[in-house]
């Protein structure tokens, strides 16, 4: 089924449909608006992945475009590859700083990697929240080192920053997802520079990562960057990843901001891999490209809306998100409840402990694709 802006913003009533009407002509402005649920590679075996937080639409136009106008022979010649150092450049230009303070990966997960290997170690621990994106955890673990979790406020799922202060004293490395996944919470810039602050004051050695994938999804009046404070304090880093609304996963690229021995410190413990030629002019196209980023911003806190208010409808609570993804207390096992969507082709997010027992995350995908998903989770929570 094909469904129209009209069928949609019928489906998640009035209130809600005088914000999605204001922003009139949505659907048509993006080649990527109309995706076609069935027979779309997207969907893998025909099974609709909100799972993985990635992005249904994929790339917006102009970076297609780039893309495609790339593929020539000159694809031949790569050890030097065209536009990576144009995309730092890129970058760097982006958000006035030097090409010093910005490295790129493929994408953000080897920095995570590195920053644990770097900053982690017998005596170092890694403090972070439970629960939260797993990749520093992840390592920490690989190699052995004291992982001091700090559980998420149970009022609001917001991140424990009081909490996480205490844990930092003595640790190696911070690693602070703002917005979270996979709760999709945020913290104020005051929030963020107020906790910065305090750790740089009572545990000067701590280094803390402040992980922005899903900024692009939050808007302006709810978070910012935690770049000055990066540019600030040596401690302090940023990861980005052009992986969620930039809809660039499979093309792998993210990077990191913050002072340049910081960055040097997180590159040479652990490889960044190879950034391409096509992936670098996808990057430096989509980086550019600050319309379709608004678009894409819209269109996902639409979808959204009309989820959360689809659950809320149902009796259940859903932590408020800024993200492309949902975190509802389900009151039940997420287990449970990933079985069923599985049974209706769905495939929702995995356990998060320690919040398994209650919680599923889902990650936003089309217009058309939430629409028919959350049939089926009227169906399945019935
Ligand atoms: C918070 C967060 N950081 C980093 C990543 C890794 O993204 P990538 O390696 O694709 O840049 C993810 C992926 O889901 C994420 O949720």
């Amino acid at each position: 089924m094909k469904m129209t802006r009209r069928g949609f913003v019928g489906t998640i009533g009035l209130g809600s449909a005088a914000g999605l009407l204001s922003s009139a002509g949505l659907t048509n402005r993006n080649a990527n608006a109309a995706s076609s649920y069935e027979g779309d590679p997207a969907y893998d075996g025909g099974i609709m992945q909100l799972n993985q937080n990635e992005s249904a639409r994929g790339p917006g136009p102009k970076t297609m475009e780039a893309i495609r106008s790339h593929v020539t022979k000159r694809l031949g010649r790569g050890y030097a590859p065209d536009h990576v150092n144009e995309l730092q450049a890129t970058l760097a230009e982006g958000y006035g700083i030097s090409t010093d303070n910005v490295i790129l990966a493929t994408g953000s997960g080897p920095l995570l990697r590195g920053a644990a290997r770097a900053f982690c170690s017998e005596n170092k621990p890694l403090v972070t929240a439970g629960p939260t994106y797993t990749t520093a955890e992840q390592t920490a673990r690989q190699m052995g080192v004291e992982i001091r979790s700090v559980v998420v406020d149970s009022s609001d799922m917001g991140i424990n920053l009081d909490g996480m202060a205490e844990a930092a004293v003595g640790a190696g490395l911070v690693y602070f997802c703002n917005p979270n996944n996979p709760t999709g919470t945020v913290h104020s810039p005051e929030a963020v520079e107020s906790f910065i602050r305090r750790v740089q004051r009572e545990s000067p050695n701590t280094k803390m990562l402040i992980d922005e994938a899903y900024i692009n999804y939050a808007a302006d009046e709810v978070m910012q960057t935690a770049l000055p404070l990066a540019l600030e304090f040596e401690n302090v880093f940023i990861t980005r990843s052009f992986s969620k609304a930039h809809g660039m996963a499979g093309l792998r690229v993210g990077y990191a901001l913050g002072q340049e021995q910081t960055l040097d410190a997180v590159s040479g413990a652990w490889g960044m891999g190879d950034v391409n030629m096509l992936s670098a002019i996808a990057a430096i196209t989509a980086f550019k490209d600050k319309e379709h980023i608004d678009w894409e911003r819209q269109e996902n806190a639409e979808i959204r809306a009309f989820v959360v208010a689809a659950f809320n409808d149902m009796g259940y609570e859903v932590a408020n998100s800024h993200t492309n993804h949902i975190f509802v207390n389900l009151g039940k096992p997420a287990k449970e409840f990933r079985d069923a969507c599985l049974e209706n082709k769905i495939l929702v997010g995995r356990d998060f402990p320690p919040f398994e027992q209650t919680h599923c995350r889902i990650s936003m995908g089309s217009r058309e694709e939430m629409q028919k998903a959350v049939e089926v989770f009227r169906k399945v929570l019935a």
